[in-house]
């Protein structure tokens, strides 16, 4: 990660002392470097530029405003799953017709939101949400750009959680089966098919998964283009890799561009890609202060005063996040490190050996800049943290720390 590098000892995102932002927003708390998101994304775009594709920010990896706003002034577009998120895309200044829509389970109030907005297409996950699209845009008189979701059943080699393009998931329409979603959708009114899109998981390492899809999707794209004049577009998808471990390779992006601009030129559509970690994962850590140091017969526990509900990945995918001091040492030591909440599930690292902490220490939670703050709750009534933003030396607060009374913020007692 290097945006977040020692000097002298101290750990630096960009040129801000880790310590300095801990004393002064407290902890624990989210740091990105603007740095590291804006050279990941032109990163990219050079890599990919002679198909010129859209990059659409996946807003479910990192959704606060000054993030989004990075991007979008760097002229992104957007993948959104929910209203919510097209509501912080637009609020975030990206274009409507940057804004792409994904998701199985889009209402109609969230259908008719995006036609208003007028966004680049809907990325349909099925037969029967081409016939609400097309219902919603009549009832509005406007038309619903669309994109049929292929799942090409592709193995990306990633947690099963978050393995999205194999026959047995619940994404998107199989590819046997895609082509006559197109000429249903082409039956019925106020539709117009622009492209294809698909997604395969996240995150994936090699550009292997992306080059058998492409292959995969390449003849059904050709009939599309045959049978259909306003087909013009492939979208394919996110799920671009970072390291998680100092040990890790970075994603090999010159490959990856090696591997699938060809095919892609071959189609003759415009592109666009829909990356979220490869952008944010490596633009933020979580700093944390040790609360406790513990021992009992068996085990080294290093207790902190961030939790599972501040970064829930390791619970939830047994994920590898890297620990390092914020005050460089050598001194080893084995064991866990845990939050407080109610939970054994809740830990950052286990049985591993991580710096020697002591109380009031300080720690950092490297790549900890997508599906991190984003999946954060409140349980165990623990209010959502701060964000912070770094830019050279500069620093600002991007979003202020709940405080206790925006725990209970709309709950009602019953009168009776
Ligand atoms: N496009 C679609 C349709 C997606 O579903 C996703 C992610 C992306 C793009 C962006 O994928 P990325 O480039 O960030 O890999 N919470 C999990 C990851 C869930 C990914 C969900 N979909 C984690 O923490 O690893």
């Amino acid at each position: 990660m290097e945006s977040f590098l020692y000097r002298n000892g101290e750990l630096f995102a960009e040129g801000v002392a880790v310590s300095e932002l801990a004393e002064r927003y407290g902890t624990p708390l989210y740091i990105y470097s603007r740095g590291h998101l804006r050279s990941q994304f032109q990163a990219l775009q050079s890599a990919m530029a002679e198909v010129n594709p859209l990059i659409c920010y996946a807003v479910k990896a990192s959704s606060s405003a000054a993030i989004i706003s990075t991007f979008a002034e760097l002229g992104a577009g957007a993948d959104v799953v929910s209203g919510g998120e097209l509501y912080r895309a637009r609020r975030a200044g990206v274009s409507a017709n940057k804004i792409v829509f994904a998701g199985v389970g889009k209402t109609e109030s969230e259908i008719e939101y995006a036609l208003k907005e007028g966004i680049l297409y809907f990325t349909v996950e099925s037969e029967p949400e081409l016939e609400r699209i097309s219902a919603c845009a009549k009832k509005l008189g406007t038309v619903g750009r669309i994109a049929i979701r292929v799942n090409p059943d592709v193995d990306p080699k990633t947690h099963k959680y978050t393995s999205t393009g194999k026959k047995e998931n619940k994404f998107g329409v199989n590819l046997e089966r895609a082509f006559e979603a197109y000429e249903l959708a082409a039956r019925l009114p106020n539709l117009e098919l622009t492209s294809l899109h698909m997604h395969l998981g996240s995150p994936i390492m090699t550009s292997d998964p992306y080059s058998e899809a492409l292959a995969k999707v390449k003849e059904l794209c050709l009939n599309l283009k045959a049978r259909f004049p306003t087909f013009r577009h492939i979208d394919i998808g996110g799920g671009l890799g970072i390291a998680y471990r100092p040990t890790d390779n970075p994603f090999d992006l010159h490959a990856f561009a090696k591997a699938v601009i060809p095919p892609l030129k071959e189609l003759g559509l415009t592109v666009s890609m829909e990356p979220g970690r490869f952008l944010v994962g490596n633009a933020g850590i979580l700093v944390t202060r040790v609360q406790y140091v513990k021992e009992n017969p068996f085990k080294k526990f290093v207790i902190v005063d961030a939790a599972m509900n501040d970064l829930i990945r390791p619970a939830l995918y047994q994920a590898y996040h890297h620990i390092q001091p914020v005050r460089e040492t050598t001194e080893p030591l084995l064991g866990d490190v845990v939050g407080p909440v109610c939970e054994s599930g809740d830990f950052f690292a286990q049985d591993r050996e991580i710096p020697a902490a002591k109380q009031g220490d300080l720690l950092a939670v490297m790549s900890a800049g997508a599906y991190a703050f984003a999946m954060a709750s409140n349980y165990n009534s623990r209010p959502l943290l701060a964000e912070v933003m770094v830019s050279g030396t500069r620093h600002e607060l991007i979003r202020e720390r709940e405080a206790l009374e925006d725990l209970v913020r709309g709950e009602r007692t019953p009168t009776w």
